[in-house]
């Protein structure tokens, strides 16, 4: 049986981790944060991710999920070593390695034997190679070898237990037999299943993982720019989508206009791989486009608030209640969400700000310090709108379609509905109470 080493314990290392364990491999989990260790060996998660927690303890009670801030246990116990650090944005939009690179140091400084190390965090082209040579260098006069492989990881946030045990494909940039072979046992349960497989060299992995991001990036820039122009011209956005998305060269997902993407992917992958395109002599407009446009689009929500509810231009006296705090639902990742952007934009033009989130509100107190003291943090949505002359909806929690609508809207002094996510977009129920603003429709009735 293969040992499995995982290097980083955020989203992609944990969730790797402890799916590996459920499939009977020996996993072992290292991070520098000696007190995540130490809860997570308590079976208790650091992120809010749905079933990950009970996967984290039938691993534990099973013995097979080891957690450890020791990366002399982990290098030497594993066959396989995952690297699953961060990589995030630099001020200039490059990925910072630093996070990598020590794992790296770890590896060589530790390794006792042939180890296959596998790159599954977001890198820029060409890492996995340097991480080759640089490991090459430190190991020539030993024994051992380290095959260097690029193996990219596409799980959603919310969705990452499902998608990471029923993926859509796994690309593997690998150039010796040994790192082939190691991952097609690590991967066996997919193989069977008969996900699709891509072998390919170490860099085209590493382009997969940003040519989809930043795909997917355009995509949703593309039906946002739609999105704004259909309310000036009397489309209805979500039937444009559904209409191109009857094209299956086109396909419906990816084409919901919102206020922006967010999150810790899309901003950071699409900004470096504009990075690597400048560093190589390669300007990616279409990409630069989408970055641009998703700027726009969050600028745009905030006037689109500030031309329906102020007075006197400004939106002093006025309050604002915004649900949802998270770049998308089922998550407590508040990174890059949109909603930071739209609630200072909010305090900006001098609104009262109050905000309720399901899950988003530990994160937003301990992250965005310089809104605490500046916004109301409430219990739930109903609280959160009392008083209200608008609700400003951000994020899809399926939690508030259960909404008392009518004891909300009793409670509020305006009644104004923002829907940012067009949830309640056709809704009756919902749209009866309210003054309807939907995202790319100049209204839904
Ligand atoms: C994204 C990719 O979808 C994953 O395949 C990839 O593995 C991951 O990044 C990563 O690189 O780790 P994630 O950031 O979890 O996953 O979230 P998405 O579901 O892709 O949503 C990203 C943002 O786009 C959210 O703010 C979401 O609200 C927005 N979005 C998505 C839209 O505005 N419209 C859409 O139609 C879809």
């Amino acid at each position: 049986m293969v040992n499995v080493g995982v290097m980083g314990t955020g989203y992609v290392g944990l969730v790797h981790g402890a799916v590996l364990s459920s499939y009977g491999f020996r996993v072992t989990c290292m991070d520098v944060d000696k007190q995540k260790i130490e809860r997570l060996n308590q079976g208790i998660s650091p992120i809010y991710e749905p079933g990950l927690e009970e996967l984290l303890q039938s691993g534990l009670r099973a013995g097979n999920l080891v957690f450890t801030a020791s990366a002399q246990q982990v290098v030497q116990t594993s066959d396989v070593l995952f690297i699953a650090v961060g990589t995030p944005a630099k001020e200039d939009g490059s990925a910072d390695l630093s996070y990598v690179w020590d794992v790296v140091q770890q590896i060589g400084k530790h390794i006792n034997g042939h180890k296959v190390i596998v790159s599954k965090s977001t890198m820029p082209v060409g890492t996995s190679r340097s991480i080759a040579m640089y490991l090459d260098g430190m190991l020539r006069g030993t024994p051992y070898r380290a095959h260097v492989a690029s193996n990219p990881e596409f799980l959603r946030q919310g969705k990452a237990v499902s998608d990471s045990l029923s993926p859509s494909r796994v690309v593997i940039g690998a150039e010796s037999d040994e790192a082939v072979q190691m991952l097609k046992k690590v991967y066996a349960t997919h193989l069977e299943q008969d996900v699709p497989f891509l072998f390919t060299n170490r860099e085209t992995a590493e382009m997969i993982k940003y040519a989809s991001n930043s795909f997917l990036a355009v995509k949703i820039s593309f039906i946002n720019e739609l999105a704004l122009l259909s309310e000036k011209v009397g489309a209805k956005i979500q039937d444009i989508a559904t209409g191109m998305g009857m094209d299956d060269r086109i396909s419906p997902h990816f084409l919901q206009a919102g206020p922006g993407y967010g999150g810790s992917c899309f901003p950071k992958d699409t900004q470096a791989i504009v990075d690597v395109g400048r560093k190589n002599g390669e300007e990616l407009y279409v990409v630069r486009a989408a970055i641009a446009a998703n700027e726009k689009q969050k600028a745009k929500m905030v006037s689109k608030i500030e031309e329906t509810l102020s007075f006197d231009g400004t939106l002093k006296g006025r309050t604002v209640a915004v649900w949802g705090l998270t770049f998308k639902p089922d998550t407590d990742d508040i990174r890059y969400s949109p909603s930071y952007e739209i609630i200072q934009g909010l305090l900006g033009r001098g609104a009262a700000v109050k905000v309720y989130c399901p899950q988003g509100m530990k994160q937003a107190k301990l992250y965005w310090t310089d809104l605490n003291g500046r916004i109301q943090y409430c219990g739930s949505e109903a609280e959160c709108s009392q008083q209200a002359d608008a609700i400003v909806l951000m994020t899809e929690w399926e939690q508030f379609r259960a909404a008392n609508w009518e004891k909300i809207a009793r409670g509020m002094r305006g009644n104004a509905f923002f829907d940012m996510r067009n949830m309640f977009a056709g809704d009756a129920s919902v749209l009866q109470w309210f003054k309807y603003y939907p995202v790319g429709a100049s209204e839904y009735g």
